[in-house]
């Protein structure tokens, strides 16, 4: 089963119950949060107090994507907010296993993602603490990029090492130009949940997006 997730990096802020409550009536399966600090990337989304606000309006799980350095000191704070999952970067963690159990400590699901420059192995010593691995298929910081069709194999790998240690739900998720083109080859690899943010935002119709999301994911 495929999981949409839309992403509200590319909503309209100024009206973001409105375009949270299409999406959920859309038949979106996650709400996807990036969290984004200006120096993990370049480029400062929101934090925190912006979760706080749509948690209560929504009945969506909320996928938090934490694009942040440090990112075990608000780990607290975003559980706190309703976090369902929270996802930090390998790359952003200098004890990542650390990081890992103090995710789920608070009762949240744990994942970790990695960039396109990073590889597999990175993540292999705390594979089996997770419940989902993030695979970046564009360098984050921005909606609206282009997919980097070298990350697909990254995703079959995942798979892979996965299913051999009997990890059959573990989620592949995958984040950055995610579209009705690509949906189809990601999800053939293993990726079983799809972030989209200008594919659903940026469409005129969000349910009709994400239905034609779906359907290449599925077919
Ligand atoms: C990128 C973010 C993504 C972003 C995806 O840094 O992590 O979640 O919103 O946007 P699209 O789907 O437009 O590539
Ligand atoms: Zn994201």
């Amino acid at each position: 089963m495929v999981w949409i997730a839309p992403s509200i990096l590319s909503a309209d802020f100024s009206k973001l119950g409105a375009d949270v409550a299409e999406v959920e009536q859309g038949g979106a399966d996650w709400l996807h949060v990036d969290v984004m600090d200006g120096h993990f990337v370049p480029n400062i989304s929101f934090g925190a107090p912006i979760m706080r606000s749509i948690a209560p309006l929504t009945k969506l799980p909320l996928d938090v994507h934490l694009m942040i350095e440090n990112p075990e000191d608000y780990i607290a704070e975003f559980a706190k907010a309703g976090a369902s999952v929270i996802t930090v970067h390998a790359e952003a963690c200098v004890h990542l296993h650390r990081v890992v159990h103090l995710i789920k400590e608070h009762g949240v699901q744990a994942g970790v993602a990695l960039n396109p420059g990073t590889p597999v192995s990175a993540i292999r010593e705390v594979l089996e603490d997770l419940d989902l691995v993030l695979i970046m298929t564009v360098n984050p910081g921005f909606g609206g990029q282009a997919f980097i069709e070298r990350t697909v194999h990254k995703i079959r790998e995942t798979r892979e090492l996965a299913d051999s240690l009997g990890m059959h739900d573990l989620r592949i998720e995958v984040d950055g130009g995610i579209s009705a083109d690509t949906a189809g080859k990601v999800v053939a690899a293993g990726a079983d949940v799809l972030v989209a943010g200008s594919a659903v935002y940026g469409a005129s119709d969000r349910a009709e997006a994400i239905r034609v999301i779906r359907e290449s994911a599925e077919r």
